[in-house]
């Protein structure tokens, strides 16, 4: 690995016992992870700045055990809510379906089980790989957001789930997803969002801030990337912030649905 993409190291044990960090480190362990000089081996996260290489090494070192975490941290929710998305997508037969940010395929294939042509796109590989193990009947593509590898106006629908929070440019990606969406077809934007009342939304804060790490100490390979997922659910545009964005982004009769009491927003919208 070269020095000069190392991401942030936020391992504590980087600050108290290795001094070293970028500069010495030579070997990547497994994805996600690294050794530098003194033998240690450092879990990688993004930052909130969100640059791209971050992201898709962070989701590499996760992939693997990704889904159970969903299932664990949402209290097995995570499934009626991708059902949520199904209907706002509206997917159907013959249609072409963007996933963006795919991950590991889930949502992606709820959409061609009702008959759709999905295109599960995603920056990282280590999902990318997960997925094709899991989801062997559908066309993984290696894509980023920001610019995607297909024409304009080929989607009757793009859709993105808890992707677009990680996205490092969110106006472009939402440009982007204007591009490739065919005049009359529709966005979904699934993401974590504030929740409406204002004890609850207290309560929701201390959950991301002390149970998720809780969890992914005990279930995932690297919990540093549950505390990133925490500071960047906190940090992402409420409700109205985010349609105001998709609107000034070209995006047409921008609304949402609240799920969970705004845990999740759905967020549905148009291109004219
Ligand atoms: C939390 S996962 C969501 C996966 C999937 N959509 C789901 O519902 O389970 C976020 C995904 O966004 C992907 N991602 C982040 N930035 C991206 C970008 N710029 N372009 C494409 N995918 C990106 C990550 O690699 C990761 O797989």
């Amino acid at each position: 690995m070269d020095g000069d993409h190392h991401p942030p190291v936020r391992d504590i044990r980087c600050r108290t016992v290795c001094t070293l960090v970028w500069e010495t480190c030579r070997n990547v362990a497994t994805a996600g992870t690294f050794v530098c000089e003194t033998g240690l081996v450092h879990t990688t996260r993004a930052t909130l700045d969100k640059h791209h290489a971050d992201v898709a090494s962070m989701f590499d070192g996760v992939a693997r055990r990704y889904d159970l975490m969903n299932t664990l941290m949402t209290l097995g929710a995570v499934d009626q809510w991708r059902q949520y998305v199904v209907d706002a997508v509206e997917p159907g037969p013959g249609q072409k379906i963007l996933d963006l940010a795919a991950g590991t395929g889930t949502s992606s294939a709820t959409f061609a089980a009702c008959g759709a042509e999905v295109y599960p796109t995603d920056i990282s590989l280590g999902m990318l790989e997960v997925g094709h193990q899991r989801q062997p009947d559908l066309h993984f593509v290696a894509g980023d957001a920001t610019a995607l590898p297909y024409a304009d106006d080929t989607f009757d629908a793009v859709t993105i789930s808890y992707g677009l929070r990680n996205v490092e440019d969110t106006e472009g990606a939402l440009r982007e997803m204007l591009r490739v969406t065919r005049p009359g077809g529709r966005l979904v934007v699934c993401e974590f969002s504030t929740p409406t009342a204002k004890v609850f939304r207290h309560l929701y804060r201390d959950y991301l801030l002390a149970a998720i790490p809780a969890l992914a100490r005990m279930a995932s390979s690297n919990r540093d990337a549950y505390d990133y997922l925490a500071e960047s659910i906190l940090a992402w545009p409420d409700q109205q912030h985010l349609a105001d964005l998709m609107a000034q982004c070209g995006w047409r009769a921008v609304s949402w649905r609240n799920v969970a009491g705004g845990v999740l927003a759905l967020h549905r919208a148009w291109k004219a």
